[in-house]
């Protein structure tokens, strides 16, 4: 017998009991919602010692592989990184239904039927406490991504988005990679890589089109301010747009400019929100490119399928932006969308939108958006679905 094997039948009688205790707590489920949690403490503690501390551990880290005898092992409520990125709504569901019901393991039982909605609320409240670093904003606070406003909060996504102008002449389809990275409790770094599709006039008067990379950006953002009793947060941002795309196919400005900005989401009561972004653009070369100053804003609402189920996002934005030349008229456009979780770990998205110029409608047409993003820190793009 290897060691594993032994390991793993040397246990089993820890995880025999540990099930059939998680079991015990499960099974009045299917008897009736009547008696449902009336056996069990109120207090989140008591909650969680009765019920979840044989694998959680006493200080939320998890019992050990030796002591639990089986994998996966339950995950550690003390590392801030991964215990504050889902939101209260994401924890129930999987206290409630199971490891299953977000594409977890089904060793993390269902309480669903023993516990009351308010002891699991209690107990879940009662595992955040297990870490205590207070800078990491909490999941709640990472409002769905609207098309064009940049989101305050951090994220581990990649993701692809394609606009398509349906201008004629000047038409275009940019499409673009990027791939953003948390750093530290609060910081996030974002690389972006375009590649384009233009329509462009040639010298005998007609267009033509043109494709390849486009300018590629490289961006920072802090968090400020992050609350989830104000259900605020803010962060201050900067993105570096690199020449890379070429300036004579009309793919590239042929200039740096750099872009800050200042992004705020707020919570608002009854699944509203709305999400604020204000900055502008600096050019390198101002012969090459214009300074410009945009503001854009996202209002929606999230809508669920079932208690915890798939997530709707309807949303608006409405989007300006003015370039710091005299005689040039500020740019309007309103861009209705929704956002919708494809996984049952919620964590592959897809966004669609229509861009409509509100404003010099005579050059400017409409344009369709769509983009789909991965947080790959909750689980390979495959898992979890
Ligand atoms: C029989 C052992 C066991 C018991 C009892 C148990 N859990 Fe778990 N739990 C697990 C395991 C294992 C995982 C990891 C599953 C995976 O990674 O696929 C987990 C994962 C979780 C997660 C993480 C979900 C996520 O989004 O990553 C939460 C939250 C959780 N458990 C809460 C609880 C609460 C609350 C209780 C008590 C009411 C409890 N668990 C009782 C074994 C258990």
């Amino acid at each position: 017998m290897n060691p594993e094997r032994r390991f793993l039948t040397g246990h089993w009688l820890v995880l025999a009991g540990v099930l059939a205790g998680a079991l015990a707590l499960a099974m009045p489920a299917s008897g009736g919602s009547a008696t449902q949690g009336g056996a069990f403490p109120t207090s989140g503690k008591a909650l969680y010692q009765k019920a979840c501390m044989a694998c959680h551990g006493p200080d939320g880290k998890g019992e050990p592989a030796e002591r639990l005898g089986f994998e996966p092992l339950p995950p550690s409520f003390t590392d801030c990184s991964f215990a504050t990125r889902e939101a209260n709504r994401d924890w129930l569901k999987v206290s409630q239904e199971g490891g299953p019901a977000r594409g977890f393991n089904r060793i993390m039982p269902a309480f669903g039927g023993a516990l009351s909605k308010e002891q699991l609320v209690a107990v879940i409240n009662y595992t955040r406490h297990f870490c205590r670093d207070k800078r990491w904003p909490r999941g709640e606070l990472n409002l769905p991504r609207p098309m064009f406003t940049t989101k305050a909060f951090p994220e581990d996504e990649a993701g692809i988005q394609s606009v398509y102008d349906t201008s004629d002449p000047g038409g275009s389809v940019k499409n673009k990679v990027f791939y953003e990275t948390r750093i530290g409790p609060r910081g996030q770094l974002e690389i972006t890589v375009p590649y384009n599709w233009v329509e462009v006039s040639d010298p005998g008067g007609g267009t033509t089109w043109q494709n390849g990379l486009g300018d590629s950006a490289i961006s920072y953002k802090q968090v400020l301010y992050a609350s989830l009793d104000t259900g605020a947060i803010v962060a201050l941002g900067g993105e570096v747009i690199l020449p890379t795309g070429d300036q004579d196919k009309g793919l590239g400005k042929g200039t740096s400019r750099f872009e800050p900005y200042v992004a705020y989401g707020q919570i608002l009561p009854a699944q509203f929100f709305f999400e604020f972004q204000g900055g502008g653009a600096i050019p390198y070369d101002g012969a090459k490119a214009n300074e410009e100053v945009f503001g854009r804003l996202a209002v929606g609402r999230c809508f669920y399928t079932g208690q915890y189920g798939r997530r709707w996002t309807p949303m608006v934005e409405l989007l300006a932006s003015k370039e710091m030349v005299s005689g040039e008229d500020t740019q309007w456009d309103v861009a209705p969308q929704f956002q919708v979780t494809l996984s049952a770990r919620q964590h592959v998205r897809l966004g669609l939108a229509a861009r409509i110029p509100l404003s010099q409608t005579d050059t400017r047409d409409v344009q369709y958006g769509l983009y789909l993003v991965w947080d790959w820190f909750d689980g390979g793009l495959f898992e979890g679905w």
